[in-house]
């Protein structure tokens, strides 16, 4: 009776099961790659419970075995590499760790905003290399996110109204932004005052700056694609740290180069971690190793959380944040 943690975790998770007493492997002491497929696959021969990571692939031939698994701890809120409906018609417990991560993936949502909207990239390399010859009055000029010199508001889109989309509202509050908000359960958007709840593509032609916060599902990908791209104002950015299928990457490319969006910040990529080669040509664009939940407290925190659910399930006990009880976003 064993757990398979797929990849070097915090100490935290490790102190966790270490003073449970449980015997575990880990099949990847290394904080660059995923776990190999085929190890990850063998590891999972070898042990009834897996405490993996958003890079496992855990497909129906994983959860079924034999022997099939007692249970699977996701140290993660999204969990899209897991099949879940294998997970449901096989019996396998899943748990993942949500609540934690929502304010750090907010604030990198929102500095990515402030970063695309006053092209502080642009600006690092400008100092950097050398080209900041004096101070000048059209210098790097970029938009506005709190109000205008004319009181004008800016607009923020907020995709998908979870616990992070609500936390970006909530930032939002603070800059003196009008948000409006889309999520399939509208309700949850009514419960937000100053909140206006408005359909995806009303959301998209009226936002200055539109944020990504859905979970990536069949009814998600490609949720901006061209189309909904050409409704978007040309001085309008992107946001996206949900998940990099969510947006069409050529797509975004396409909007980019030819100046018909004016920037994007994205944490997340299509084909992670691979990133589409013509993002890399851009200037509008800042982009980040998806680490929306990576600060030392969260991390530290999702590694203990991951680990207890790891040993209930272990135990054959319900796990405190197992799926259909804490939510995916
Ligand atoms: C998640 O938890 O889903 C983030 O993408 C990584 O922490």
């Amino acid at each position: 009776m064993s757990i398979f943690v797929t990849r070097r975790i915090p100490e935290s998770g490790f102190a966790v099961l270490r003073a449970a007493g449980v015997p575990f492997e880990v099949g990847q002491d290394d904080d660059e790659r995923p776990l190999d497929p085929a190890l990850l696959r063998a590891g999972a021969r070898r042990h009834p419970v897996l405490l993996c990571q958003l890079t496992d692939r855990i497909d129906r031939e994983i959860l079924g075995g034999p022997p099939r698994l007692r249970g699977v701890s996701q140290m993660a809120v999204g969990t899209d590499n897991l099949d879940l409906v294998a997970a449901a018609e096989l019996g396998v417990p899943v748990a993942n760790t949500p609540g934690v991560l929502t304010d750090a993936t907010a604030d990198l949502a929102f500095a990515l905003l402030l970063a695309s909207a006053r092209r502080v990239v642009e600006g690092h390399h400008c100092v950097t290399g050398g080209r900041f010859f004096a101070w000048g009055p059209q210098l790097l000029l970029g938009s506005g996110v709190g109000p205008a010199p004319d009181g004008t508001r800016k607009t923020l889109g907020i995709v998908g109204f979870g616990r992070i989309g609500r936390a970006m509202a909530r930032r939002a509050a603070g800059f003196d932004l009008r948000v409006l908000a889309w999520s399939r359960r509208r309700e949850s958007v009514a419960a937000s005052p100053d909140v206006h709840w408005c359909e995806l593509d009303e959301l998209f032609a009226q936002s200055d700056y539109v944020s990504l916060h859905v979970p990536l599902s069949p009814s998600t990908r490609h949720l901006v694609d061209a189309r909904r791209l050409a409704l978007m104002k040309p001085t309008a950015h992107l946001i996206n740290t949900a998940r990099g299928p969510v947006v069409d990457e050529a797509a975004l490319v396409d909007a980019l180069r030819a100046r018909r969006l004016a920037g994007a910040g994205l944490d997340v990529f299509e084909r992670e971690p691979i990133v589409h080669e013509g993002l890399l040509g851009l200037d509008n664009v800042v982009l980040l190793p998806h680490v929306g939940s990576g600060t030392h407290e969260v991390r530290t925190r999702m590694a203990v959380m991951a680990a207890e659910s790891a040993l209930a399930f272990l135990r054959g006990e319900r796990a405190e944040w197992e799926l259909e009880r804490s939510g995916r976003d």
